[in-house]
């Protein structure tokens, strides 16, 4: 079953191509790592996915439904598309994004009352269950600041999660995080993998990627460079490009 199609996605920056014509079809559990060089486009891919970018070509089908419909400078996007895209698409970025004003329960509860219309005390129940399942019930009532980074990007994913997405999207989610706090969020990660959770995961954990992920890309010269199994990707790379930045990466094991 697919829960998101990309055909033909393209972006450019004022001229400046990050990638065109990118085809992925991502089925129901896949959990596929893309991994490139900085600047690769990793990023503008997940945010055109979210739509926090325009492509400026090709089309998006999420659960089966295409979203928006194909306009003179690309694609074209109702204001009600785009919420319920981004109900069935939950991002997770590197600097957490909290709202430093709210509790813990409040950043997660948010997208409840305001999108899903849901009361303030459901609300609040579903994120504290939201948060047990993180490791973090009993910081409900704390605000992001008193939290380690580790602790907060556990509470995105929980803010992603409780709003029932069909895929979860991972943009370096340890990469702003000091080295001893990484292992908590990976944690985190795996488990939902383990339940058999839909992800698209950017990450430079090549060993993580390694054991959790299905399926690897591998970003470079505008688009998707290689791709294959872990095995194929990470420990036999066909490619020069690919190579190279493995040996970059010789910190992972696997
Ligand atoms: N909003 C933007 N405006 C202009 N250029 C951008 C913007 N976002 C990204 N870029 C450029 O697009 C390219 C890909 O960036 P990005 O997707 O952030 O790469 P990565 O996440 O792989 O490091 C880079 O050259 C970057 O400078
Ligand atoms: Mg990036």
């Amino acid at each position: 079953m697919s829960v998101l199609k990309l055909v033909g996605i393209s972006k450019s920056f004022g001229g400046t191509r990050v990638f065109e014509n990118v085809d992925l079809d991502v089925e129901k559990g896949d959990r596929i790592a893309i991994l490139g060089a900085s600047g690769s486009g990793k990023s503008t891919l997940l945010r055109c996915i979210n739509l926090l970018e325009t492509p400026d070509a090709g089309s998006i089908e999420i659960g089966g439904t295409k979203v928006g419909s194909a306009g003179r400078s690309g694609l074209r996007i109702s204001e009600r598309d785009l919420q319920a895209l981004r109900l069935r698409a939950g991002m997770v970025f590197q600097q957490f994004n909290l709202f430093p004003h709210m509790t813990v329960a409040g950043n997660v509860a948010e997208g409840l009352s305001t999108v899903r219309r849901m009361s303030r005390p459901d609300a609040r129940t579903r994120a504290i269950m939201e948060l047990a399942r993180v490791g973090l019930a009993d910081k409900a009532d704390a605000y992001p600041a008193r939290l380690s980074g580790g602790q907060k990007q556990r509470v995105a994913i929980a803010r992603a999660l409780a709003m029932d997405p069909e895929i979860l999207l991972f943009d370096e989610p340890t990469s702003a995080l000091d080295p001893a706090l990484v292992g908590e969020v990976l944690g985190v990660i795996e488990q939902l993998a383990e339940e058999g959770r839909t992800m698209l995961l950017v990450t430079h954990e090549i060993g993580f990627a390694y054991h959790v992920a299905n399926r690897i890309l591998f970003l470079a010269e505008g688009g998707i460079y290689e791709s294959g199994t872990p095995d194929e990707v990470l420990k036999h790379p066909r490619r020069p490009l690919t190579q190279h930045f493995l040996k970059e990466h010789k910190r992972f094991q696997f």
